[in-house]
C-alpha cells in the first residue's frame, strides 16, 4: 500500500519517522509538509494508525535501520573479514620489527 521503505531511515529525521509510524493521522492533521506530499503521491490514501506503543515503534525503526546497515556492508569490507585483515596487519608489523632487529649489521669502525 504505502511507499517503498528502503532507505527511509536516511531519507527522514528520526523524530519524524517516530510520528509517522505512531500517529500518521496526527501529521496530516497538522499539515506537516512531508506528510501532505506523501498523501498527494498516494492519491489521498492516508496511512492508518497502527496502534503501536513507543517501544514497538522504536523496535520497528531499529529494524529498518538494521536493513540499511546490511546494504552498507555489501559495499564496504564484509564484517567477517575485518578480524583477519587486522590480524594480518599486526603480523606484518611484528615481522617487520623482528626483521629489522635480526637483520641489523654490526660494523666495527676502527
Ligand atoms: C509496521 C507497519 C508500517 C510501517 C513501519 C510504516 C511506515 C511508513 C513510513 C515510514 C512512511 C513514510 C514513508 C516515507 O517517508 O517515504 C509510510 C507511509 C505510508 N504508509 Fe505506512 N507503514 C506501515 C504500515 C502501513 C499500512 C498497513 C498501510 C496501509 C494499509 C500503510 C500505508 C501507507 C501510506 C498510504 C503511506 C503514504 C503516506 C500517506 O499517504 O499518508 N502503511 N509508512
Amino acid at each position: 500500500m504505502g511507499p517503498d521503505l528502503a532507505g527511509v531511515t536516511t531519507r527522514r529525521e528520526e523524530d519524524w519517522l517516530k510520528r509517522q509510524i505512531k500517529d500518521p493521522e496526527g501529521l496530516i492533521e497538522e499539515n506537516d509538509p512531508i506528510a501532505m506530499q506523501l498523501l498527494q503521491e498516494s492519491d489521498n490514501i492516508p496511512m492508518v494508525s497502527l496502534g503501536l506503543g513507543d517501544e514497538e515503534v522504536a523496535a520497528v525503526i531499529a529494524y529498518l535501520k538494521s536493513i540499511e546497515q546490511q546494504t552498507d556492508v555489501v559495499v564496504g569490507l564484509p564484517s567477517q573479514y575485518v578480524p583477519t585483515v587486522l590480524i594480518g596487519i599486526v603480523v606484518l608489523i611484528i615481522l617487520t620489527l623482528v626483521g629489522l632487529r635480526v637483520g641489523k649489521k654490526k660494523v666495527d669502525v676502527r
